[in-house]
């Protein structure tokens, strides 16, 4: 992780994910998952996942966040937060390491943050949650 990502940075985009969690909206799964993705100058944004009834339609937390960002124009991020309902922490999904993996370059990967609803967390890169990511 970059120097500017200070400890007081992660605990404030943790502490984001987990008000966005508050926001899931998971009916089906009762699996509410909160995501905060930071953007280069330190601007976070939130996502939460969002099920429907027409259950293959749903949208990851993580992906939510990072689309409500490029939604504001943000395309550089520095790091992204989840918390899960989880009591063991869980990693994303497949789906959004590929998404996270499209806005990360190879010099400076997007730091993850993945947290249970305990509070425990561990802190890697896009780079070693999803190696040899697809590109064009
Ligand atoms: N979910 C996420 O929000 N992020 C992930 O990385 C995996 C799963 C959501 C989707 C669904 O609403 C619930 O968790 C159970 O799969």
């Amino acid at each position: 992780m970059p120097d500017s990502h200070s400890d007081a940075m992660i605990q404030s985009l943790r502490a984001a994910a987990r008000q966005a969690r508050e926001s899931a909206f998971c009916p089906y799964s009762d699996f509410a998952v909160g995501a905060a993705v930071m953007c280069a100058d330190g601007e976070i944004h939130r996502g939460c996942n969002v099920e429907n009834a027409s259950y293959g339609l749903t949208m990851c937390a993580e992906r939510c966040a990072i689309f409500s960002a490029v939604a504001a124009g943000r395309t550089e991020f520095a790091a992204l937060a989840l918390v899960t309902s989880a009591a063991e922490i869980s990693r994303l999904c497949g789906a959004c390491r590929q998404v996270i993996a499209q806005f990360s370059s190879p010099g400076a990967p997007i730091t993850v943050i993945s947290e249970s609803i305990s509070g425990e967390y561990v802190v890697e890169t896009i780079e070693q949650l999803l190696p040899s990511a697809f590109t064009l």
